[in-house]
């Protein structure tokens, strides 16, 4: 089971949604080293093992190293920040949000949009080894990545001691990414599905690139006929497309109606017909906007190659 959490949340909802959450069986956490919720996030684990209803090692907690830490001496500062917010004494999964670094500039997290100080100069190589000095220290279980495409993949394998355990990518119908899905599953790396429901809390949802943008995810009709079909919702049948096409998922929600609903997943199957229908609402729509702020001209920008 997986949870996202949002960073627009309202005091003590998020605490709320993690209790809900854990209740109802969810094990696997996601935050960022942004996420300014992750001190209501170890509040709810605190609780809840303080009540004696949770162990540690029934949890798998995720969190991840912004692009402006990226220089090997600020990566164990910046994990040891996040993991003193979640109260917690190691990480399950320590990702690598993205592939570019950015210059740590007193610790601001978006450089201005300038694109010669978007770039740091470190490689993500070097940050990777920086990251696997937490695993020698026990602080860290797992390592991964995150929006990283298939050559930025093959160099890190081709050069780590740590084999990146998973890739934390957009996913979903309108972005099926099948060269990038092979790849992983042929390398053993799992994949991780951010955005199952095409993020419709962002403003440009439904309208991410133009005129000829597809309608919001959940409200397509081809994913609510096969929801119909099987007595389920729409959010459902997306988490179930990546379930069964072997990928983790990490939908996200405050709502605990919803956070409920979406553990409901377990008792239909898609057909194949189904999920390639799914597949064929392919139209490479990324909601994520990573080439904000001059990004896309990064030496690192994972997004060019397919
Ligand atoms: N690795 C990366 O680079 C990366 C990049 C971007 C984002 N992310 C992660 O993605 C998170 C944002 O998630 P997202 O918004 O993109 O995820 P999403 O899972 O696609 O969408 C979440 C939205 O769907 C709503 N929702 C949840 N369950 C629903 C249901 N059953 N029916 C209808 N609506 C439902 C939520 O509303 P309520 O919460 O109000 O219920 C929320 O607005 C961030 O917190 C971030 O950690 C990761």
């Amino acid at each position: 089971m997986r949870l996202l959490l949002s960073l627009q949340s309202p005091p003590g909802a998020i605490q709320e949604a993690v209790e809900v959450a854990l209740d109802a069986g969810y094990q696997h956490f996601n935050c960022a080293y942004f996420d300014q919720s992750k001190a209501e996030i170890g509040e709810a684990f605190k609780r809840k093992m303080r009540e004696g209803r949770l162990k540690r090692d029934e949890l798998c907690v995720v969190s991840k190293l912004w692009n402006s830490f990226h220089a090997p001496q600020d990566v164990k500062p910046a994990f040891l920040k996040s993991l003193t917010m979640l109260k917690l004494d190691y990480l399950d999964l320590y990702l690598m949000h993205s592939p570019m670094g950015f210059p740590n500039i007193n610790g601001v997290l978006m450089p201005q949009k300038d694109s010669l100080l978007l770039q740091s100069d470190v490689d993500y190589v070097d940050t990777w080894r920086a990251m696997e000095k937490l695993v020698d220290e026990g602080l860290v279980k797992s390592m991964g990545v995150s929006n990283f495409n298939v050559s930025q993949l093959e160099k890190l394998l081709s050069v780590c001691r740590i084999k990146p355990a998973a890739n934390q990518v957009e996913l979903h119908p309108y972005l099926t990414q099948p060269e990038l899905v092979e790849y992983c599953k042929s390398k053993g790396i799992v994949l991780i599905a951010y955005s199952p429901f095409g993020c419709p809390a962002l403003p440009c949802h439904g309208n991410p690139s133009g005129e000829n943008s597809p309608v919001p995810l959940l409200e397509n009709p081809t994913v609510k006929e096969i929801a119909q079909k099987h007595g389920k919702t729409s959010a459902q049948v997306l988490i179930r497309f990546h379930i069964q096409r072997g990928i983790a998922t990490i939908p996200k929600s405050i709502t605990p109606a919803r956070i409920l609903e979406n553990t409901e997943v377990y008792d239909f199957h898609l057909t194949h017909t189904e999920i390639q229908t799914l597949e064929g609402l392919d139209c490479n729509t990324r909601f994520i906007k990573w080439n904000l702020l001059g990004m896309e001209t990064h030496k690192h920008f994972p997004f060019s190659d397919k």
